[in-house]
């Protein structure tokens, strides 16, 4: 079937190898087993939300699956993207993984593979099975997650591809400035990814966010959402609930001024909601 969107909701960005990566995704972190991520992509995809991030660590890669097989949508119209976990580094077992993925997923290939921590010891075989899957079709674009500077200064000495992506904690309450790895993976074609861009709805009722909210006639979700796609950030907000999705997708036609871009800059606390890699070794 022909996708009735022409371009994915608020289009795409390229990467270095892999094609182009939707800027707008649907985070799928405890969205649910069974019927709570099925009906969260069925109303993303409606909306026109063409990039889905999982995870196997999520537990809910065959609710993608079928999904986005429902859908109608053809495959090739809707980028997912799934993690190695941290117990699956390792040659055989990181191979084993992402067979496994593969086939819970059960799509023929999957966009975005990525190592989801840089767990230590194993990490470059592991990166070494991400190359060969990238070579043999079985995924169209690999990365990581979590990596800090010294993490992909690592990976870039040895790596015979590098990373198209490094997905990582980005908000204005955690914009990650001091460490400069934003800035590191920009000089070197990295497309940066923002999870957790709603904090985890930690500081929705921050006074500063919500003034910016209430000035623009906006919900503070919708200024994080906004303000991580004016960074140039891939930004992946979660929701499992309808309406929810609905606002979060309501980003696409206005922008944030020069203004209100610095006044969210200060609210940087160096917040992490998620996990903090930064001391990682
Ligand atoms: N690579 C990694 O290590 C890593 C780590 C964390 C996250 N991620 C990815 O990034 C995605 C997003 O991060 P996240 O799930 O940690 O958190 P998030 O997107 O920052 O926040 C999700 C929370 O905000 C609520 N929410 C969503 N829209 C809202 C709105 N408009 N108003 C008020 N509350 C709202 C959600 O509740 P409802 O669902 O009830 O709406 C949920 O509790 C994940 O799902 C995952 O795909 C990756």
């Amino acid at each position: 079937m022909t996708d009735p969107t022409p371009h994915p909701l608020g289009g795409t960005l390229p990467m270095l190898h892999g094609g182009d990566i939707p800027r707008l995704g649907l985070g799928l972190f405890r969205t649910g087993p069974g019927a709570g991520t099925e009906n969260a992509i069925r109303w993303a995809l409606e909306l026109g939300i063409r990039h889905l991030d999982t995870a196997s660590m999520y537990g809910n890669e065959e609710e993608v699956g079928r999904a986005v097989r429902a859908s109608g949508i053809s495959r090739d119209r809707i980028f997912v993207t799934s993690k190695l976990w941290n117990d699956d580094h390792g040659h055989r077992r990181a191979r084993k993984a992402l067979e496994a993925s593969l086939e819970r997923l059960d799509l023929g290939w999957i966009d975005l593979y990525l190592i989801h921590f840089p767990v230590p010891h194993l990490r470059r075989e592991s990166w070494e099975v991400l190359e060969e899957a990238l070579d043999e079709g079985l995924v169209r674009a690999i990365g990581v997650s979590n990596y800090m500077v010294h993490h992909l200064e690592e990976l870039l000495g040895h790596a015979r591809i590098p990373p198209a992506v490094n997905q990582i904690e980005l908000h204005p309450f955690n914009a990650r400035t001091r460490s400069g790895v934003v800035d590191f993976c920009r000089r070197r074609g990295i497309v940066v990814e923002a999870y957790s861009p709603l904090t985890k709805a930690r500081r929705l009722d921050d006074p500063v966010l919500r003034e910016v909210a209430e000035a623009r006639g906006r919900t503070p979700a919708q200024i994080l959402i906004r303000y991580g796609l004016d960074k140039g950030w891939v930004t992946l907000p979660k929701s499992s609930d309808r309406n929810r999705i609905r606002e979060n997708a309501d980003v696409v036609d206005w922008s944030l001024t020069a203004e209100e871009m610095a006044r969210l800059d200060d609210l940087d606390e160096g917040l992490a909601v998620t996990w903090d890699p930064t001391d990682a070794p």
